[in-house]
């Protein structure tokens, strides 16, 4: 396997990768009915292009699979401002997919209402935004070396913080490993309407969300208050 640092020229190539795997298969996009395994959803398209940009994505790629360089997985990594979160929910209403629209509406308010950075005091954070396997390839430590070269990238980029949302029960393990500790948490069960429903119905073992971060180049970070 290799692991290479995606450019805006791979966009095409993970976004159908994505298609197969992320788009399907993440227990979020899976409890909203996001889209069928292969199918197009041109709003996580468009959020995942956008990280691409930031050009901070690492990608593993089949060696064996000569010429079509068979993506095997990805990390899509951006950069997160203090405002990003609270503009991407203003443009949340524009946004014509309502699963899309669900889902997005949970993580950001989550994110808004534990705001890490007031908590540590940074100006950017490295954002660990999509983690993805595809099905042929799971269980080989893909992802955890996926996770192991972020940090790397996010080190030799100078950030003093990386974060993810970390939605299912596998990915926390993985990120964990890596030295990611919990910041704030939503069980699924809580997130719920007017009628006491919930909004996500997302499938066991998954059972909550999971706001997890990792201080990088600094131990001089003010990191003693407890976490939410
Ligand atoms: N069942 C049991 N354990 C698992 C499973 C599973 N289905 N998947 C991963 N693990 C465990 C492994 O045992 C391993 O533990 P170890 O280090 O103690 O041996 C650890 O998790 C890492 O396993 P990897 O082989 O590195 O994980 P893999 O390459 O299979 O990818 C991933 C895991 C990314 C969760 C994959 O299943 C996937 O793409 N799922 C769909 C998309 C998704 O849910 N992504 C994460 C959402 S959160 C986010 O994107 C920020």
């Amino acid at each position: 396997m290799e692991f290479k640092m995606i450019g805006p020229e791979h966009c095409d190539q993970v976004l159908e990768h994505l298609r197969r795997s992320f788009f399907a298969d993440e227990p979020l996009n899976k409890a909203a009915g996001l889209c069928q395994n292969g199918v197009n959803c041109s709003a996580l398209e468009i959020h995942c292009a956008e990280a691409i940009q930031d050009r901070m994505s690492v990608m593993a790629v089949d060696a064996k699979d000569e010429g079509s360089c068979k993506i095997a997985g990805v990390v899509l990594n951006g950069i997160l401002k203090p405002d990003d979160t609270a503009r991407a929910l203003e443009k949340l209403e524009e946004t014509k997919d309502i699963h899309f629209r669900v889902i997005f509406e949970m993580l950001h308010k989550h994110n808004i209402e534990h705001n890490l950075f007031e908590h540590f005091d940074v100006k950017s954070i490295f954002d660990v935004r999509i983690l993805s396997v595809d099905s042929c390839y799971r269980g080989q430590g893909i992802a955890n070396e996926l996770v192991k070269r972020s940090v790397e990238v996010a080190r030799k980029n100078g950030f003093r913080l990386m974060k993810a949302d970390a939605t299912g029960i596998f990915s926390q393990k993985i990120f964990r490993s890596h030295g990611f500790k919990v910041f704030s948490e939503l069980p699924y069960c809580k997130y719920t309407d007017e009628n006491g429903k919930m909004i996500l119905p997302v499938e066991a073992p998954h059972i909550k969300l999971q706001q997890i971060y990792k201080t990088v180049c600094g131990d001089e970070l003010d990191d003693k208050a407890k976490p939410h």
